[in-house]
């Protein structure tokens, strides 16, 4: 049985590790790995297959950046010769990037079945395009796997019918658990020289705040208030350095991941690897971002997390986590921060089917569902 899985993204790689480790435990399953491209520098993409030690992928792409219709355009062009010479029984796509999306038309305009995993995720926004992607993805998609209970009423009150529906649980919370023990032994906080539970970390690469120089220096200066109170990390998205740069933010300071940090202040890093972030993650006083997996990875982890957007695709992060939506005015943002300064810790209180065996239930349907006995 062949299940060809398409990724493109970070956090699809973080997605897929999972699935792909589960798929080889099975010798009737073939998993055949294509990496699009779309995200390529080595702390992007070579460092997260290492560090979730990710197979090297059977196909490359190379699709690399542009316009959406470009990405989008391309990943189909140069997955279509591959879908059709394979003839998988199934694809699976991750997520809601411009590669998912592209994978999962691909597949679909060959009458090969689609299985989405995260389906049914909305934040109701059409102007974030990840929003079209996920509709996009659905409607053409099979299988809809939902990581939360929202996902599920969504894509029924889509008039999906329910027999395509499963609610599985969350993958990005299976590859948290599944490395814990290597990125538990981490020596970041080291060589940052950040003492465990005394500082922040930012992180900023939605077009909507980062785009946008007004909305992105409102940003920096509430998070610079908060780094007077203590020493804020922010690992820089490149979206978000090239925004930087353009907008001449001298004001930033970039670090190598071996200079020690300042006692308070705002400090840039290039992006993290995979283990180094969820090590810095786990003991951070609080998280300031506008990251999807962030949000859920928090939640997990029982770290007050402050989303920098006015609405969630995740509401379970908020109904049952740590999440907050504090929006973008600095105002509110350094309130927040001020607020959970003075709280006392939360315990985490992990929302339904986030175990770790999410990848798991998904293989079982994929076999149950495909494969000839
Ligand atoms: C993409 C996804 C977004 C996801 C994010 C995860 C879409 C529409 N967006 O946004 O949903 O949350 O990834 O990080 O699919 N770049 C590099 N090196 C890289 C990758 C990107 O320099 O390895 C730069 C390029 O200048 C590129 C820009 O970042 O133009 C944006 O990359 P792109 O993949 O188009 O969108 P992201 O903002 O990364
Ligand atoms: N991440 C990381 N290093 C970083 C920033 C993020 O390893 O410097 C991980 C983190 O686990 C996060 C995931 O990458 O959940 C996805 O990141 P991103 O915020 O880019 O994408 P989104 O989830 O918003 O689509």
């Amino acid at each position: 049985m062949k299940i060809l899985n398409v990724v493109g993204a970070r956090p699809n790689f973080i997605k897929i590790a999972p699935l792909i480790r589960e798929m080889r435990r099975h010798p009737q399953i073939t998993p055949i790995l294509v990496h699009t491209g779309q995200h390529y520098d080595a702390d992007m993409a070579g460092q997260f297959f290492e560090d979730l030690e990710i197979p090297n992928p059977d196909f490359q792409l190379g699709v690399g950046a542009g316009s959406h219709a470009y990405q989008t355009a391309e990943v189909m062009k140069r997955l279509e010769p591959i879908l059709e010479r394979e003839r998988p029984q199934v694809v699976v796509v991750v997520g809601d990037v411009n590669s998912t999306m592209a994978g999962a038309l691909a597949a679909a305009k060959l009458q090969l079945s689609v299985a989405h995993v995260e389906a049914g995720l909305r934040s109701f926004d059409r102007s974030m395009p990840e929003e079209i992607n996920r509709v996009v993805t659905d409607a053409v998609s099979d299988i809809l796997f939902a990581s939360e209970d929202s996902g599920v009423r969504n894509l029924m009150a889509e008039g999906v019918p329910p027999h395509k529906i499963f609610f599985v649980g969350n993958v990005m919370i299976d590859s948290l658990m599944l490395s814990h023990r290597r990125w538990i032994r981490s020596t970041i906080h080291d060589r940052l020289g950040l003492p465990k539970g005394r500082y922040g970390i930012l992180t900023l690469h939605r077009p909507a705040n980062v785009d946008d120089p007004d909305t992105l220096k409102g940003l920096l200066s509430a998070v610079g208030d908060i780094a007077d109170l203590i020493p804020i990390v922010f690992p820089v998205h490149p979206r978000t350095r090239r925004h930087l740069e353009t907008a001449g933010e001298r004001s930033l300071f970039f670090r190598s991941q071996d200079e020690q940090a300042p006692e308070r202040g705002l400090f840039c890093v290039p992006p993290l690897g995979y283990l180094d972030f969820m090590a810095l993650l786990a003991s951070a006083r609080f998280v300031l971002t506008d990251s999807g997996g962030i949000q859920e990875e928090t939640t997990a982890l029982g770290v007050p997390c402050m989303t920098l957007r006015h609405n969630t695709e995740r509401p379970v992060t908020v109904s049952h986590g740590t999440n907050r939506l504090v929006g973008v005015s600095p105002d509110a943002i350094v309130k927040e921060a001020e607020r959970i300064l003075r709280s006392p810790l939360s315990n985490a209180c992990p929302p339904p089917l986030w175990d770790g065996r999410a990848s798991r239930r998904i293989v079982d349907i994929l076999l149950d569902r495909f494969h000839e006995r």
